[in-house]
Order: C-alpha cells, then sequence, then structure tokens
C-alpha cells in the first residue's frame, strides 16, 4: 500500500498499524509511506530487506522482526538514518549494529504504560478468581447447581502483591492493585524489587500512606526488598516487569519458583524468557494451586509443551498493549522517531538517551 507516491522520503512500515494519525504525519511532511501487505506474521530478514530496496529514508518494524547487522547495513545502504521499533521493548534490535551503521532507533514508551498495567491487573484477578476456568466449565455445560466448593480461588485485598521491575509499567501496575479508586479499593500491601532501584514507587505509596492515615484509615504496608528473592517468598501475586537481558534472562526457573508461595500468582507481561517456561510448566503441575498469567511466551508464537493443557495457566497472545488508544499512540510516535531522525531532530523516543 503506498500513500503520497511523490514524497521525497521513502518510509517503509513492515506492517499495517492502527489509526491514521501515523500515516497523516508522515504524508504532511513530504514521506512516500509503504505499508507491507504481506499477510504472514513473522516477517523474515529476507523479507525486509526487499522492504527496504535501494531507496529508504526510515523503517518502522515489529518486535517480531530480527534487526540486527543484516538489516542495518542494508538500511544504511540504501541511506537509511531511522528505525523505529514499534513497542517500548526493544530486545529484538541490535542498538550497538544501529550505531554502527549510523542508524538512529526509536521506541515507542509511555503511551502503553496503563495499559499493559491494566492486562497485568485483569490476569491478577482473573487468575485470583479462576475466571477462565470456570468460563470454560460452563461453556462445557458442566455446570449443574452451585456447591460449596465450586471454583474457589484467592481473595486478593489484604494480601501482598510482589513486583519485580519498578519501572513505569511495574509502578503502574502496583498503583492499580494497591489502590484502585477508592480508599478501600484492593487495598494489597505492596513489596518490590527495582535493579535500578527506581523510586517511583516509593513516592506514590509514600503518599497514599498519608492520605489514608488522614483519613483515619489503616495504612497498607509495603517495602522495596533488597533482594527478588524477598519478592518471590512473601508475595502472593508476584507480577513480573523487567526488561529482557542477559541478568533478567530465566529469573524465574525453577530453583525460584521452589522458594514462591504454593499458592502464588505469577504474572507476566514483560518478555517470555524472563521466565524459564520448561520449568514453568513442571511447577504448574506438581503445583495445582499455583496459577500463572501469561501475555509472552519464550518462542513466541509458539508455547513450551504442556502448558496450553494447564488448567492452572492463563494464556493471551502478547496483547498487554492492545488497547485502540494505546496502539494509535505506539504507531504515532514509531512516525515521529523516523520522521524526527529524517528532518534532522533527535528521534522522539531513543532508547539510547
Ligand atoms: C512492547 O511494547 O514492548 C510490548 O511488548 C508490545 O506492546
Amino acid at each position: 500500500e503506498v500513500w503520497n507516491p511523490n514524497g521525497k522520503y521513502r518510509v517503509v512500515s513492515t506492517k499495517s498499524m492502527p489509526g491514521t494519525r501515523w500515516i497523516n504525519l508522515l504524508i504532511e511532511q513530504d514521506c512516500r509511506l509503504e505499508i507491507c501487505t504481506e499477510k504472514k506474521t513473522i516477517l523474515s530478514v529476507e523479507d525486509i530487506i526487499a522492504l527496504i530496496g535501494d531507496k529508504c529514508d526510515g523503517v518502522i518494524g515489529q518486535l517480531t522482526e530480527d534487526w540486527g547487522e543484516t538489516l542495518f547495513a542494508a538500511l544504511s545502504k540504501a541511506g537509511g538514518k531511522a528505525f523505529s521499533n514499534m513497542a517500548v521493548g526493544y530486545n529484538n534490535v541490535d542498538v550497538n549494529a544501529a550505531n554502527k551503521y549510523g542508524v538512529a532507533v526509536g521506541n515507542t514508551p509511555g503511551v502503553l504504560t496503563e495499559t499493559t498495567a491494566e492486562l497485568a491487573a485483569s490476569l491478577s484477578l482473573a487468575a485470583a478468581r479462576r475466571i477462565v476456568e470456570a468460563d470454560g466449565f460452563m461453556r462445557a455445560g458442566l455446570y449443574d447447581g452451585w456447591l460449596p466448593h465450586l471454583f474457589v480461588g484467592n481473595l486478593l485485598k489484604g494480601q501482598t502483591v510482589g513486583v519485580i521491575g519498578a519501572g513505569r509499567i511495574g509502578s503502574a501496575y502496583a498503583r492499580m492493585m494497591v489502590l484502585c479508586n477508592t480508599v478501600e479499593g484492593f487495598k494489597m500491601n505492596l513489596i518490590y524489587f527495582d535493579l535500578y532501584q527506581s523510586t517511583r514507587l516509593e513516592k506514590f505509596v509514600t503518599a497514599y500512606g498519608q492520605f489514608l492515615k488522614a483519613n483515619g484509615e489503616q495504612p497498607v504496608t509495603w517495602k522495596r526488598a533488597s533482594s527478588m528473592s524477598e519478592v518471590l517468598q512473601e508475595a502472593d501475586v508476584i507480577s513480573l516487569h523487567p526488561v529482557l537481558d542477559k541478568t533478567t534472562y530465566h529469573l524465574i526457573n525453577k530453583e525460584s519458583l521452589a522458594t514462591m508461595k504454593k499458592e502464588a500468582i505469577l504474572i507476566n507481561c514483560s518478555r517470555g524468557p524472563v521466565v524459564d517456561e520448561v520449568a514453568l510448566v513442571e511447577h504448574l503441575k506438581q503445583n495445582p494451586m499455583f496459577r500463572v498469567g501469561l501475555d509472552v511466551f519464550e518462542d513466541e508464537p509458539y508455547m513450551k509443551p504442556g502448558l496450553g493443557e494447564m488448567k492452572n495457566a492463563i494464556v493471551v497472545p502478547h496483547i498487554a498493549s492492545a488497547s485502540k488508544w494505546t496502539r494509535e499512540g505506539m504507531a504515532t510516535l514509531a512516525a515521529l522517531n523516523v520522521l524526527g531522525k529524517i528532518k534532522g531532530y533527535p528521534v522522539w523516543h531513543d532508547p539510547n538517551r
């Protein structure tokens, strides 16, 4: 699909993206925009080289693509200066290779914070109250009357929520679980660990504590853990929000799973390889009261054998940022990143900065 065929700058988007604001932004700024309409979901390096062609000023790409040495070399050869991932995560992008070939890299933080945190909160509630399992039971026609034991789950109120990685998304999730809209809300206690010593959450819980006190309410307890294992041992619901790098690969493995409470709930809306999925499947088998809500998987789009059969797992296809507002915002930011560089400004969101 080609927009503004006579535009001076050739910009390629490897996928169609929601909304029209990003398209208008590019064509109003003299770009010829080419949107790949290829039906297959994941494009190979060869597919993308063909899209880049002989002349290309910038590319908007996706987290399913392998943006390494080969693609940045091809983009640079075609005169390209800018690449933006339509994602906040950029573990699919070799930033060093981009630097080497003089291609600026952008990502799309901010607009997806609340939407992603909302999915982590939804999965937490759905896992605690076994909603997906119970829905399957109804649909299968198995409900033959109310029973005291039927789908008994966990009450979240007063339990402890644990957050690993308290950056933008982890902090927003914690805020939702601790606070909600009223003084009462879920009112979960909080324990969190952040490798980079983010103070975001600390500011929030301190202010919230003061608010509760002023209203004569019992304050929630909270602490910044000095290690991840403290969070794993103490929390009832644990949500993972670290970036994926060498230090966080298989952060959750056989050993760390064994330290968690038998009835704990584990949520992952970060990146699949943060969890050793084979160890997780085994743990789910051995501990039927342990539950998980997963948005991401080690080898997307696949699940490790056995995971799909586990009743104590909720699995959704990497949709944490999938609200209309957010996806349109991500597309717009990605376009601004590429446009900025083409027009001689810094990219809007440069993960290097
Ligand atoms: C991201 O942005 O990194 C998410 O995984 C997709 O929105």
